[in-house]
């Protein structure tokens, strides 16, 4: 699709934004909806990484937590500060690199999801992404993924997931609670992803 460089960049994501982002539902994840509507997750202190337009995160305000939403993606950040002044939705919205956010918000956080964002990252990048995962979460936290593409896909972004390498190297300081394949993916997306929820070592 495009070189390595030009996925690292913020100014890649911008472009997207700005032509066409291809992933973007317009709308929060019908799996994310499911956690919140199920109480598989309840309001409490939660961070979203590579936060997008910011539907979910308005979505997670609304229905009560406490949200801190993260994304490089200047474009991606105003839509959704605009997005939550629409629904009235309190966010802490921050314009950043993720690997890069201030250590004061280490184990502060009792949630962390992401959502086609660790696939979005250069593959090289990923122990960093589980190692800012563990920092973020408070001990005992939960670390929630719904982990796409695990269809083997060549190339990207997305970049494949292998769902039991992941698992593996998740164990080392989480343990996994819950995986649901069966869930209400969008269509072009179902059996393509799995719903893994871990909790970080007390
Ligand atoms: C494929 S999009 C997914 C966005 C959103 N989660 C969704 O479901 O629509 C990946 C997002 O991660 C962001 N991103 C990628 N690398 C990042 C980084 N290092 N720091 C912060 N955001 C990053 C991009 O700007 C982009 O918004």
């Amino acid at each position: 699709m495009s070189n390595v460089l030009e996925i690292l960049s913020s100014a890649f994501w911008d472009e997207q934004y700005k032509v066409k982002a291809p992933w973007d539902l317009n709308s929060p994840n019908p799996v994310f909806t499911y956690l919140i509507k199920n109480n598989i997750i309840n309001p409490s202190k939660l961070i979203i990484l590579g936060s997008g337009k910011g539907y979910d995160a308005v979505l997670a305000s609304e229905s009560g937590f406490e949200v801190t939403a993260v994304d490089f993606s200047v474009e991606a950040i105003n839509y959704s500060i605009e997005l939550s002044k629409k629904f009235n939705a309190k966010v802490n919205f921050i314009n950043s690199d993720m690997f890069e956010i201030d250590s004061n918000l280490n184990n502060t956080f009792d949630l962390l999801y992401e959502y086609v964002t660790y696939c979005a990252i250069e593959p090289s990048k990923r122990n960093q992404f589980i190692n800012l995962v563990k920092r973020l979460l408070k001990p005992g936290g939960r670390f929630i993924t719904v982990l796409f593409p695990i269809d083997g896909r060549g190339g990207g972004p997305p970049f494949s997931v292998n769902q039991n390498e992941f698992i593996k190297i998740l164990s080392a300081d989480f343990k996994l609670e819950l995986m649901i394949k069966n869930i209400p993916s969008v269509k072009p997306r179902k059996g393509k992803e799995v719903l893994l929820i871990f909790r970080k070592a007390e």
